[in-house]
């Protein structure tokens, strides 16, 4: 084991804003969650159908210092008790990123915290990391911590890839998408069909009372088997949509859903669901007899899909524990929990220095590989 551990009982506030959701939490050694509020803005966006950035930027700004109050608040936590600071840096909507990094700057600085630099995909997988909770907290968490190597299906509205984790901040990517996010696949199909933002939720509510076998929708072939492309299934929805109701592409396809009936709806979220969760697990099985992790997990807004969860769980020979639906969408439980890990084996950043990166693979990040 490379890993040293220097520090006792170490409590990390970690701070997340790059998207639509502002998050903040305090969790102590990497594995104990002691807070995790998330304010979300899902109602806001879900009005024209999806994130608009500048209105993410200034509700951010509105609720970024209560949050990350009721994080301490709930915490029984006061500032004295703060170990270090970890704030999303990359990636992200530019202006939701700022807002987070503003105030962990300013925080670290007047407080005298270390602040720690967060890649918000690497911290995703970091959900399964937590196994312990407050009294006030009921989460259903899993039993223990991932073991490595840890093969990481990672799926969310910007990101769809498969990691391969020897240890902490070491790890390669086996694949990942060439276009569209499973996620992002999953609220454009929702969006065809007239069903709300965010959509991978509003298919799965519909999907059960639909038929799935009705439309054969095709599964991308890829070069390299563990690469990812969604585009494709997307649009072969699209026409499918296009022929049922009897027009051709160059219809409006934002007057597309009200052409349909309900059986129509509910058959193509069906089929689409089952596509989409059949090609990730595929992929996930060839990884795993490929590699032979000694665990598996799912991470990003995709992981809390109850449909992905079961067919993964069924093709899988062994047992997964998957992480609590709160803890796959976006939160700051993650950050603060990878925070803890990185902290490990990294400086500090300077707050006065710290700049938002709006797109960095997260191969990318600060890590000190060579000390991994
Ligand atoms: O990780 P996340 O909260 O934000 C990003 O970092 O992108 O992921 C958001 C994505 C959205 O595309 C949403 O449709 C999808 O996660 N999502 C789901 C479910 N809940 C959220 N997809 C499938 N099934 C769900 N239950
Ligand atoms: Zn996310």
């Amino acid at each position: 084991m490379s890993m040293i551990y220097t520090v006792r009982q170490m409590k990390v506030l970690g701070i997340e804003s790059s998207c639509d959701e502002t998050a903040a939490s305090v969790v102590e050694d990497g594995r104990v969650l002691l807070s995790n509020v998330i304010n979300s803005q899902i109602d806001i966006h879900a009005v024209y159908g999806g994130v608009v950035p500048e209105v993410a930027a200034r509700s951010h700004l509105e609720v970024i210092n209560p949050v990350i109050n009721q994080a301490l608040a709930t915490a029984n936590t006061s500032w004295d008790d703060i170990d270090a600071i970890a704030v999303t840096y990359a990636p992200g909507l530019i202006g939701s990123l700022l807002v987070g990094t503003l105030a962990a700057r300013t925080l670290a600085i007047l407080k005298d915290k270390p602040l720690y630099p967060i890649h918000h995909v690497e911290a995703h997988v970091y959900a399964n990391f937590i196994t312990g909770q407050t009294d006030s907290l009921s989460l259903s968490l899993p039993s223990k911590q991932p073991e490595f190597p840890m093969l990481a299906l990672i799926v969310s509205g910007g990101h769809s890839q498969l990691a391969l984790f020897k240890d902490h901040g070491d790890y390669e990517l086996l694949g990942q998408t060439q276009d569209d996010a499973v996620g992002e696949a999953f609220d454009k199909v929702a969006k065809i069909l007239g069903l709300p933002y965010p959509g991978g939720p509003s298919l799965e509510k519909l999907a059960p009372s639909g038929d799935s076998h009705k439309y054969e929708f095709p599964k991308a072939k890829m070069q390299n088997s563990y690469d990812f492309s969604f585009s494709g299934l997307k649009t072969a929805v699209l026409r499918a949509v296009q022929r049922e109701v009897g027009v051709d592409f160059t219809f409006p396809s934002h007057e597309l859903a009200a052409r349909l009936n309900g059986v129509q709806r509910a058959d193509f979220a069906a089929s689409f669901v089952r596509i989409a969760t059949e090609t990730l697990v595929d992929k996930t099985e060839r990884a795993f007899r490929d590699y032979a992790p000694r665990s598996v997990v799912i991470a990003g807004g995709v992981a809390a899909s109850p449909p992905l969860r079961k067919a993964l769980s069924a093709r899988l020979p062994l047992a997964i524990e998957y992480a609590p639906m709160q803890l796959c969408t976006d939160n700051a439980a993650m950050i603060a929990t990878l925070g803890y890990y990185y902290a490990q084996k990294n400086d500090p950043v300077d707050p006065l220095l710290l700049e938002v990166v709006p797109s960095l693979s997260m191969t990318q990040t600060a890590w000190k590989r060579s000390l991994s």
